[in-house]
């Protein structure tokens, strides 16, 4: 199979990497992306929610925002994609230049803003997918609006009968004020607000609810959420979001500029969270680990120290899509080589 990313890869980190990203998800709206040959291995299959998830790694929110190409995604052999985050009335976020390559250091930073269709343009594109295959929804909140839970609200009413999970973002660093949300009243009545929706829905219907948190969180925040969590009985924890933080080792001209880091200088401090919430509340509630997620090894680290499921997106500009079954390929052959005859064996296996 022609791999096309050696050749439109070099050409697409020429421009600007918000053109760049257009480009790329309307040549998988319009199918010019090939199909990788399937790699599909029993040991990465995992069942968690009712569902079954034939590999763990997913593509993270903030790709596909708008939900334009989660089918495209999932014939790229993700095992799920989460789409958005989506806010219930559209807008357009920050002004450009707001997406920064820092290519030496594996590393993106982006100030986007939540830039979104809204609720209702993804409801009709969810609403006319065909294809089976599993997608979360990740909501987040309008910039201008007065009340954070019921923007949150609105986006469960209007989009969970379409989502295999929900995914409530409250982690992103470039809404004022959102990150707020994760301190134990705010956080408490949101979710018990989300979860009120999701009541009315039948029970077979119901996607599970899942919170997404940051890395930049103290000991006392972890242990703040950890407590919501269990008590408001949320379904799973994704860990995590962007970071605010510079590490001294940046070397990339744009480092300075202000949003939120991801890829490899991530994937140390989140997935220092995923593990401290992982010790927390990992037994009774499952962790998706994110951040700095690039080849097979990092995506076992995360599953060592707590993820069932793995997400990743900087990765992606830097070595195109061929990147997801090389990592599936290496995550079995590193399950098999210690010993493992399934996923779930491994997971948290670090914290033993
Ligand atoms: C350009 C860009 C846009 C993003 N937009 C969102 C978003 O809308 N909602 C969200 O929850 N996370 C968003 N993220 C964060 C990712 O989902 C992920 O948590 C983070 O990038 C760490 O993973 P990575 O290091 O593999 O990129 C965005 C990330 C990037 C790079």
């Amino acid at each position: 199979m022609l791999d096309f990313y050696p050749l439109a890869g070099p050409i697409l980190r020429l421009l600007n990497p918000e053109t760049a990203h257009g480009l790329a998800v309307a040549a998988l709206e319009m199918g010019l992306v090939p199909r990788p040959a399937p790699f599909n291995d029993a040991i990465l299959n995992i069942r968690l929610w009712g569902r079954d998830f034939a590999n763990p790694v997913g593509l993270a929110a903030g790709f596909d925002k708008d939900a334009r190409v989660a089918d495209a995604m999932l014939v790229q052999e993700f095992g799920f994609v989460e789409i958005g985050s989506v806010t219930p009335l559209p807008q357009t976020g920050n002004p450009r230049p707001r997406v920064f390559h820092l290519a030496s250091d594996g590393a993106a930073i982006n100030r986007l803003g939540f830039n979104s269709q809204g609720v209702d343009v993804v409801a009709k594109r969810l609403g006319k997918r065909t294809r089976f295959g599993i997608v979360g929804v990740n909501l987040g909140r309008n910039k201008d609006s007065a009340e954070a839970v019921e923007d949150f609200v609105r986006g469960a009413k209007m989009l969970a009968r379409f989502a295999d999970y929900l995914a409530v973002n409250v982690s992103s660093p470039n809404t004022p004020g959102l990150r707020a949300l994760q301190g134990r009243d705010q956080l408490r009545q949101l979710l018990l607000a989300v979860q009120g929706v999701l009541a009315d829905i039948a029970e077979c219907d119901r996607p599970p609810l899942l919170l997404k948190i940051a890395p930049d969180l103290t000991s006392d925040d972890m242990d703040e959420i950890a407590e919501v969590s269990l008590e408001t009985g949320v379904d799973g924890l994704i860990a995590t979001n962007t970071t605010i933080e510079r590490s001294p080792s940046l070397v990339g001209r744009r480092r300075k500029e202000s949003g939120g880091l991801s890829g490899r200088p991530l994937f140390e401090p989140s997935t220092r969270v995923l593990g401290e919430m992982y010790r927390r509340i990992g037994h009774q509630i499952p962790l998706i680990g994110v951040g700095g997620i690039g080849d097979g090894r990092a995506a076992y680290t995360k599953i060592r120290a707590g993820a069932s499921l793995v997400q990743l997106y900087t990765a992606l500009i830097f070595h195109g899509p061929g990147l997801v079954n090389c990592i599936k390929r290496e995550l079995a052959a590193l399950l098999r080589a210690d010993g493992f005859a399934k996923l779930s064996e491994a997971v948290g296996a670090d914290q033993r």
